[in-house]
């Protein structure tokens, strides 16, 4: 059920969980000061209790409610990437509901980039938000996609495609060492030449190093076999495949057949409307044109990150 940013506060403030548009994926969301509200938001996706949510605020006045860090690091990444696509993980105050942290000593904490979602968390207050997705679906870019995972009845704000297509960055500050745990849009790149120095990367880390509970979870996996192309012919492609090429490919003027032509935003854009598609094409194979370094784009470790995590191994 669409409804406007308005009504969105309103059912929020009052218990209720509401979908909304970011500029990543769209998120369901509910009053992170409402215990029965969040834990609506785990029955709902069916999420595990121990994975934690990342808080929405509007505007950085409401970060004191969660955290009472300040560092000039803090400073200089909002500054520079809120509102945006990178969450930053804190320390958190006792005061944080444990059901969002997941009994963690930290917290998760965002502005999303867009207008009608900071309309509503400026009235309705900090909103709890994961992705509006059941658990193991690929995350929604569209409002259909929210319907389609739970229900018409679901309340959702409508902001059209999301611009960006993946979820955010996740930056951990908590400790010594800056370290992602997430790759997304804000690349180490970006952060390491704001900050002037090295950045971590959860993934070149051990395996019980993991301070993101959500990587240790299986991803989206669809029906359709994920397979990265060795090499194939042209010629047999088929036509019960899904074939998502970033280059050129002359036959894309097939339905099954995508190019991107080297533009991996959109690929980015499309990567999971692209997954649920194949889903309900009932195509058996989603085979994937493995991707250039990243000195074709700064998003290819978060494309790849999503790709490979849904990869049939
Ligand atoms: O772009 C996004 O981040 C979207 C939109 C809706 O904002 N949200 C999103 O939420 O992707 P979710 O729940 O699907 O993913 C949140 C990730 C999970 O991997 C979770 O484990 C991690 O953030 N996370 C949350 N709180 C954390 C914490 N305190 N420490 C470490 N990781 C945390
Ligand atoms: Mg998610």
């Amino acid at each position: 059920m669409i409804v406007s940013a308005q009504k969105a506060a309103v059912l929020i403030q009052s218990g209720h969980v509401v979908a909304l548009p970011t500029e990543t994926v769209y998120g369901l969301a509910a009053d992170a000061s409402n215990v029965l509200a969040v834990r609506k938001i785990f029955e709902l996706k069916r999420r595990p209790a121990d994975n934690p949510l990342i808080v929405h605020v509007a505007d950085v006045a409401q970060i004191s409610a969660f955290s009472d860090v300040s560092s000039d690091i803090l400073t200089r990444l909002i500054e520079r990437f809120w509102p945006g696509p990178l969450t930053l993980v804190l320390p958190k105050k006792p005061s944080v509901l444990d059901i969002i942290t997941a009994g963690l000593d930290t917290v998760a904490l965002r502005m999303p980039d867009h207008t009608k979602t900071l309309s509503v968390v400026r009235r309705a207050g900090p909103v709890a938000a994961p992705s509006a997705n059941r658990s193991g679906r690929p995350s929604p870019t569209r409002p259909e996609h929210v319907s389609d995972d739970f229900g018409k009845d679901l309340p959702v704000v409508d902001g059209g495609s999301c611009s960006i297509g993946l979820e955010s960055t996740v930056l951990d500050i908590s400790g010594e060492d800056p370290t992602i745990l997430r790759p997304g849009k804000i690349s180490a790149e970006e952060i390491e030449d704001l900050l002037g120095r090295k950045i971590l990367s959860e993934s070149s880390s051990s395996e019980q190093n993991k301070r993101s509970p959500g990587t240790r979870y299986s991803h989206y996996k669809p029906h359709a076999e994920v397979q990265w192309k060795k090499s194939l012919p042209l010629s047999s492609h088929q036509t019960n495949c899904l074939y998502i090429y970033h280059t050129q490919n002359p036959d894309s003027d097939s339905d099954n057949i995508i190019c991107f032509n080297g533009n991996f935003e959109g690929l980015a854009r499309s990567l999971y409307d692209l997954y649920r598609t194949a889903d309900k094409k009932k195509y058996k194979k989603i085979i994937i044109e493995p991707l250039p370094d990243t000195s074709f784009s700064s998003l290819i470790p978060a494309i790849f990150n999503r790709i490979e995590r849904s990869v049939s191994q």
